[in-house]
């Protein structure tokens, strides 16, 4: 009787799905609510033509495995021509694919063949700054009379240096003397990325258009670079010290007046409206590190009408296993005052993999299924990073001859700069390079050793290793309904180690409740007493309780009035 009823419910349930795919904006119930987003380094996810650098024809091989693990969309970092200083975030072509990485034709034939496979394609866009050699910087540094002088933010110095004590992100002045002209440019980012005037209407223009090019080609939505840094203070007042100093050496400062200007609100409302005035409900997702949740949830807009997903970088960047800390941030964004979607993630192209970051060093592969667990389980729209479902390792260059990324020669050796977490994507135990190109080619960063054991085939066949928990909580994340659009409930909200969530489905059926022992220390516990568990079951309490999944070898009843959890251990169970 339970399974018919379960059955009759889940058919609902698909049924609602295929309503809301064809009326999302009458239900609310839009794709990316639902979607596990895919971060791909064209760099270092495939190579398909031996050059040592990925590319979009590897990309499209790999389609079939992205399905398979259970992703929703890919988000794509830029591809566009550039002279790869920022590899590909100084851009000098909006409108084209790196010869790289590939052709227009080669970028065509991905989203057809991602359309065949269900899966949406993101692209990264910088708005922020171009290359230094884009057209358009080329024609703004050529005289102070040319008409894209003002494109660019040119000022005099002041007493024989830079106009303010400005600094940028990558250290030093974020001001560069452009003799031909005798005026500094601005760049937030590398002297080779200066920062676009966006109170320029021509400027505005010029990138929707460019915003407006993409979406023609059928992209589901867009990755908002460094978003938050559009505008600088027009009266170009000295940023406050902080404390201390930089990896770079430079004196701490608040980026007070160049980050977070309330000007860009405007360019993200426009944006918005963009957007929407599309079919297939293309998403924004913002790159902007906001410190509070109140500065976060302006992202949504004060009538979410602006950025639909602001990534959430304070549960990012916890950097710790903490229950208390966890359990308070995932309370506060359930209930960020612009009632906006949560969007979560632990690893990118700019950090340290989570395998590295939350690891103790020796339970490693534990904390990394509790990881994949407080990613993919809470409410919300997930990240994922290409490589962190083998359990990637961060394998930071051991000389500064080696080193890509240029923070890290800057930065030497206290800051060794990004190409740790950029590694080439390990797929076989084939090495030197494990299928990410020919064993006799180099490839543009080194494949770690680890590569031998811990790959995509590998770990394919193992069914308790990291890829397969991956898949599993994919798996249920995509068909429990309580995971699908249920509500999200904190469980023991005094415990020290354990961090537990009840996930309760839209109407009856089985509730999810998720339980993380973020300790070192086995743990027993308890959710007898739990009212949100009470009112659940005929009997006024919960009745039947089924293990889903767990990152440990577990198996029989399970009372919930006590269960005992390990170290480290990911308990997931059904209750009804
Ligand atoms: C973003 C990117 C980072 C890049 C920077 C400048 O933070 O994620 O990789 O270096 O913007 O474009």
């Amino acid at each position: 009787m339970r399974s018919a009823l379960a059955a009759a419910f889940f058919c609902l349930i698909s049924l609602a799905g295929v309503l809301a795919q064809q009326s999302p904006a009458q239900d609310g119930d839009l794709w990316w609510k639902h979607a596990v987003v895919y971060e791909v380094y064209p760099r270092s996810f495939q190579d398909s033509n031996n050059d040592g650098v990925g590319d979009i024809r590897g990309i499209e091989r790999r389609l079939d495995y992205l399905k398979d693990l259970g992703i929703d969309a890919i988000w794509i970092t830029p591809m566009y021509p550039s002279p790869q200083v920022d590899f590909g975030y100084d851009i000098s072509d909006y409108r084209a694919i790196d010869p790289q990485y590939g052709s227009m034709e080669d970028f065509d034939a991905l989203m057809k063949s991602a359309k065949a496979h269900d899966l949406r394609v993101i692209m990264d866009i910088v708005l922020n700054h171009t290359s230094d050699q884009h057209p358009w910087f080329k024609e703004s540094r050529s005289s102070r009379t040319n008409p894209k002088r003002d494109w660019y933010i040119w000022r005099d110095g002041k007493n024989g240096g830079p106009p303010n004590n400005w600094q940028s992100w990558f250290g030093h002045s974020a001001w560069t003397l452009d003799p031909a002209t005798g005026q500094y440019y601005y760049h937030y980012f590398y002297t080779q990325q200066p920062d676009l005037n966006w109170r320029n209407p021509e400027v505005r223009k010029a990138m929707f258009d460019i915003v407006k090019f993409w979406l023609d080609k059928g992209v589901a939505g867009f990755r908002l670079d460094a978003v938050s840094r559009l505008f600088e203070d027009p009266q170009m007042r000295d940023d406050p010290y902080l404390p201390g100093y930089n990896a770079y050496g430079d004196r701490n400062i608040q980026h007070k007046f160049t980050d977070d200007l309330p000007e860009v609100h405007d360019v993200l409302r426009d944006l918005r409206k963009l957007v929407d005035s599309y079919p297939g409900h293309p998403v924004l997702i913002s790159e902007a590190d906001e410190p509070t949740i109140a500065d976060l949830s302006k992202m949504y807009g004060a009538h979410n009408d602006e950025v639909q997903l602001p990534m959430d970088f304070q549960i990012a960047d916890v950097n710790q296993l903490s229950a208390p800390k966890f359990r308070k941030l995932f309370e506060e964004v359930e209930n960020n005052p612009a009632h906006g979607w949560p969007e979560y993630f632990f690893s990118n192209h700019d950090q340290p993999r989570q395998w590295d970051r939350y690891g103790d060093g020796v339970h490693n592969d534990q904390i990394a299924k509790l990881m994949a667990a407080l990613e993919l389980l809470p409410r919300g729209t997930q990240q994922m990073y290409y490589g962190e479902e083998i359990g990637m390792r961060t394998t930071d260059p051991k000389r500064i001859e080696d080193v890509r990324d240029p923070i890290g020669r800057t930065g030497w050796p206290k800051e060794k700069g990004r190409d740790g977490e950029r590694t080439p994507m390990q797929w076989t135990p084939e090495m030197p390079n494990a299928g990410f190109t020919a064993p006799n080619v180099k490839p543009w960063l080194p494949v770690p050793p680890s590569a031998k054991t811990i790959n995509v085939q590998v770990e394919s066949g193992q069914f308790e290793s990291l890829l397969n928990f991956y898949k599993a909580l994919l798996k249920m994340r995509h068909t429990e309904p309580a995971l699908v659009s249920g509500d999200y409930v904190t469980l023991n909200p005094d415990d020290p180690d354990v961090f537990s969530f009840l996930r309760t489905p839209p109407n009856s059926g089985r509730s999810v409740l998720v339980a993380l022992n973020m300790s070192s220390r086995n743990r027993t516990i308890s959710f007898a007493a739990s009212e949100s568990l009470k009112t659940r079951g005929s009997k006024g309490q919960a009745t039947h309780v089924t293990i889903l999944k767990s990152s440990y070898p577990t198996s029989g009843t399970v009372k919930l009035d006590q269960i005992d959890i390990p170290a480290f251990g990911a308990l997931v169970l059904g209750v009804e």
